[in-house]
């Protein structure tokens, strides 16, 4: 394996047993429908991207996994819930997630619905529990990167834009993808920084919005190409699920080559953006890796 493939494994191994002890335990002592789903939404699957981007962000700064492990939970947590919602009926209508029935198939709709708005509120509850040496000031900056992220200014916008398919141009396109995809990508980075700094740094900021909205436009549009060229046994999701929705992508405007190619550029420029720091290899080939994912 090459050394970014194994330390993405080892990412994901060290986030899973993370998830595992913060949604089990004490922490969701009562066991019923909504925690099961819950966990079935968050643990066992995925690619773990952002939780890897938390973490790489954090070391290249100086931390290491551990101090990142909280905030990355937080992403995993905060992901996990926009999956299981934008699967439901009233959203994209998906049956199928990570390869296994998504969430409403195995427990139904109203339990899915209160499972990812409890993930939703217990990532938050994650950021505040992380206690480490002055951790106030990281994550009271991580609290504001992830609701700002998350919700009216982020991810939510951008999937009312979603729904409402109201993107006429390529430009209104590319704000619907820096929205819903993009903006969880960029309280992942940021994050990662805060959990190894724990204070702000308005030109490091800036760099670390830059390359996550690059990673997220570049991922959107594979994820775009993936719904009509991949196999739901490979991907693990529906295919074919934009077109049966009649939802607005990238191939609305672009051919499918040139779509690659907008990706492959979009991958590159955020590769450079770290080129010049210690300890970035992961961070500066994660782009051109993920150009390449087959799921
Ligand atoms: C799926 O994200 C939703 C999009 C933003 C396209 P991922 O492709 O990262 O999903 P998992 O976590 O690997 O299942
Ligand atoms: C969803 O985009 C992005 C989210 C905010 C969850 P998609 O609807 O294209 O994601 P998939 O293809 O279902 O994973
Ligand atoms: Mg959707
Ligand atoms: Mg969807
Ligand atoms: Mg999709």
């Amino acid at each position: 394996m090459k050394p970014l493939e194994q330390r993405l494994t080892w990412c994901a191994s060290f986030i899973e047993e993370a998830l595992e002890r913060r949604l089990s335990g004490n922490i969701l002592a009562m066991e019923s429908p909504m925690t099961q789903a819950m966990r079935y939404a968050v643990l066992g699957g995925g690619k773990r991207i952002r939780a890897f981007l938390t973490i790489e962000f954090c070391c290249m700064f100086g931390g290491v996994p551990e101090d990142a492990a909280d905030y990355a939970c937080a992403m995993e947590m905060v992901h996990g819930y926009s999956l299981v919602h934008d699967d439901l009926p009233c959203m994209d209508n998906d049956d199928m997630r990570r390869g296994m029935p998504s969430c409403h198939k195995k427990f139904g709709e109203t339990v899915a619905l209160l499972a990812g708005d409890a993930l939703l509120t217990q990532a938050f509850y994650c950021i505040g529990n992380h206690d480490a040496k002055e951790s106030y000031a990281a994550n009271s900056l991580a609290v504001r990167a992830l609701s700002r992220c998350a919700g009216a200014l982020g991810m939510c916008a951008g999937q009312q834009m979603d729904l409402a398919m109201d993107a006429q141009d390529y430009d209104t396109l590319k704000t619907l993808h820096r929205l819903k995809t993009g903006a969880l990508m960029e309280a992942a980075c940021l994050l990662g920084f805060y959990a190894a700094k724990g204070e702000p740094d308005v030109n490091i900021e800036k760099n670390l919005e830059t390359y996550a909205q690059n990673l997220g436009l570049a991922f959107q549009i594979i994820d775009d190409l993936l719904d009509v060229n991949s196999t739901e046994e490979v991907l693990g999701k529906p295919v074919g699920s934009d077109a049966k929705n009649g939802k607005c992508t990238v191939l609305k405007f672009l051919t499918e080559e040139e779509a690659f190619e907008e990706a492959r550029r979009l991958s590159q420029e955020a590769s450079a953006l770290f080129a010049d720091y210690k300890n970035s290899d992961s961070i500066c080939q994660l782009p051109m890796y993920l150009l390449n994912r087959k799921k």
